[in-house]
């Protein structure tokens, strides 16, 4: 599976971690930027449009998005149209972001969570499956509010 990574400033060090953690695992990881740590008026928005219209045009099946919160950054993917990002800061809520809300996109901050704690929040959203049936007709009502304002998927 090939995996987007995007973060601002905030987010590269933590990022750089978790994609060697996925590479390990045999995933193919790649980042979308922001590249300079020390650059503190970089900007969250390009990365997270980044990694979701990787997603998107398919040149990655899911990804992972840090910034200072991992609230910026996934607001911005949110706005990609077809994509759902998640805010997580612990397992279970990256559990059910796969498993009932199906989203390709998994969000923390790396000024919120530890290398440890973030490990555990992407080993689990890598592990979970979406579970579909009720749970499939939620995630279509949530994609209709984007056709209904115009949005193509
Ligand atoms: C950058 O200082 C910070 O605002 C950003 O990383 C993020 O937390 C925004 O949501």
């Amino acid at each position: 599976m090939t995996v987007g990574f995007g973060s601002d400033h905030a987010g590269i060090e933590l990022k750089l971690y978790m994609m060697k953690h996925l590479e390990e695992k045999g995933y193919t990881c790649v980042d979308y930027g922001n590249y300079d740590p020390n650059d503190r008026g970089d900007d969250y928005p390009e990365p997270g449009r980044k990694v979701a219209e990787a997603i998107r045009a398919g040149e990655c099946e899911k990804g992972v998005l840090i910034c200072g919160t991992g609230l910026g950054i996934s607001l911005a993917a949110n706005k990609v149209p077809g994509i759902r990002a998640a805010v997580c800061s612990e397992p279970f809520t990256a559990s059910m972001a796969v498993r009932h809300n199906n989203c390709q996109i998994i969000a923390f901050g790396a000024r919120v969570v530890g290398r440890e704690l973030a490990t555990m929040i992407v080993d689990t959203f890598f592990g979970c499956e979406f579970e579909g049936g009720r749970h499939a007709k939620r995630v279509d009502m949530i994609m209709q509010i984007e056709k209904d304002y115009g949005k193509t998927e």
